[in-house]
């Protein structure tokens, strides 16, 4: 038994990254995903969206694929959740844990959600409450932490004061999201400071995108701030469609090897992860963005 600190990865490819694709991802390659990713050691696997197929036609199989997949004892499998309507359709296929989300960005979240950050709020109330007397746990993201696409720069203390409101509204863990991944180490580092001052640094998580290649240096500061709930996608797919010029999450592959050297364990096998994030990308037809993902294929 390893007894490395624990980092927890929550893995977002299955969502995150097959919302923001191109191509028409078949079902069954869905499920074959979040399943293969099970088995590669990973406690958190976020399984699908359900928001309005009208705004993300991608994740339109929300249900078929939460109930396709082969639930595996001791991974939780959370799903996103925009409303009331969202939450009835992941009840009745049996979801036990959710996400809702929304930005410290007034103009992203009118893109993304087209509601206000109080009207995103005053949606999630009907639905948190719900969820507490369901026994569903629920998550809360906040995005555009530390740059939005519409407005530029946002304030550290719109940050602090979402992510504040979501954790008093009953959310356990709120993940502050670098939507379009323009964070540099000491910008995160001071953000995930000021939000760990109103909400415990154990209910804090952190989500990079890699646009600009900073999410591994930007992971390593925060790490120093003691978070330990990390979320990335295998194969670095991911993107929101309603962020102008967001890319990939950070790569789970990369981010599992740089913890297991800097001496954490994730309890996930490296090589299994990076010939997932390989065969995915095969699928979307092209190279995986992984790294680590791309050495150890060669080394193969
Ligand atoms: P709206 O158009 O204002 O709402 O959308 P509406 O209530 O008028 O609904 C429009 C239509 O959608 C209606 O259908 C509803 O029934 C239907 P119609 O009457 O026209 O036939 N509808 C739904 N259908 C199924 N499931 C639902 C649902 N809700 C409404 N849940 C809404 C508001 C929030 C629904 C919409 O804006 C939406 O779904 N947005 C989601 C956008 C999204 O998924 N973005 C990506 C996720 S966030 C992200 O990636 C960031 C993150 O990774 C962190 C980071 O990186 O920062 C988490
Ligand atoms: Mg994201």
């Amino acid at each position: 038994m390893s007894t490395a600190p624990f980092i927890r990865i929550v893995e977002v490819g299955a969502r995150d990254g097959l919302q923001n694709e191109k191509a028409n991802i078949a079902t069954a390659d869905k499920i074959e995903l979040i399943n293969r990713l099970s088995s590669c050691g990973l406690q958190t696997i976020e399984a699908t969206s359900f928001v309005s197929p009208k705004w993300v036609p991608q994740l339109a199989d929300a249900a078929e694929v939460f109930a396709g997949i082969t639930q595996k004892p001791g991974v939780n499998y959370p799903v996103l959740v925009p409303n009331l309507q969202g939450y009835e359709r992941a009840m009745a296929v049996g979801v036990k844990e959710i996400a809702v989300f929304t930005a410290a960005s007034e103009a992203f979240n009118l893109k993304n959600i087209n509601a206000s950050i109080d009207e995103s709020i005053a949606r999630f109330e009907p639905v948190m409450a719900r969820a507490l007397s369901d026994g569903i746990k629920v998550r809360g993201y906040v995005s555009t932490v530390l740059g939005c696409p519409y407005q530029g720069a946002v304030r550290i203390a719109d940050v602090v004061h979402v992510a504040e409101r979501l954790f008093q509204m009953g959310c356990y863990e709120i993940s502050l999201g670098d939507t379009i991944g323009v964070g540099t180490p000491a910008k995160a580092r001071a953000m995930l400071k000021a939000v760990a001052g109103s909400v415990p640094i154990a209910h804090l998580a952190i989500h990079f995108h890699d646009t600009y290649g900073q999410a591994l240096a930007n992971i390593l500061a925060c790490l120093e701030e003691d978070v330990r709930v990390i979320d990335s996608a295998v194969g670095g797919t991911g993107g929101c469609p309603y962020a102008k010029g967001a890319s990939g999450n950070v790569s789970s592959e990369d981010v599992v090897y740089m913890l297991h050297g800097v001496g954490f364990d994730t309890g996930i096998d490296i090589e299994s992860l990076s010939d997932t994030g390989r065969w995915l990308s095969a699928l979307l037809g092209r190279q995986t963005s992984s790294k680590v993902g791309k050495a150890l294929g060669a080394a193969d």
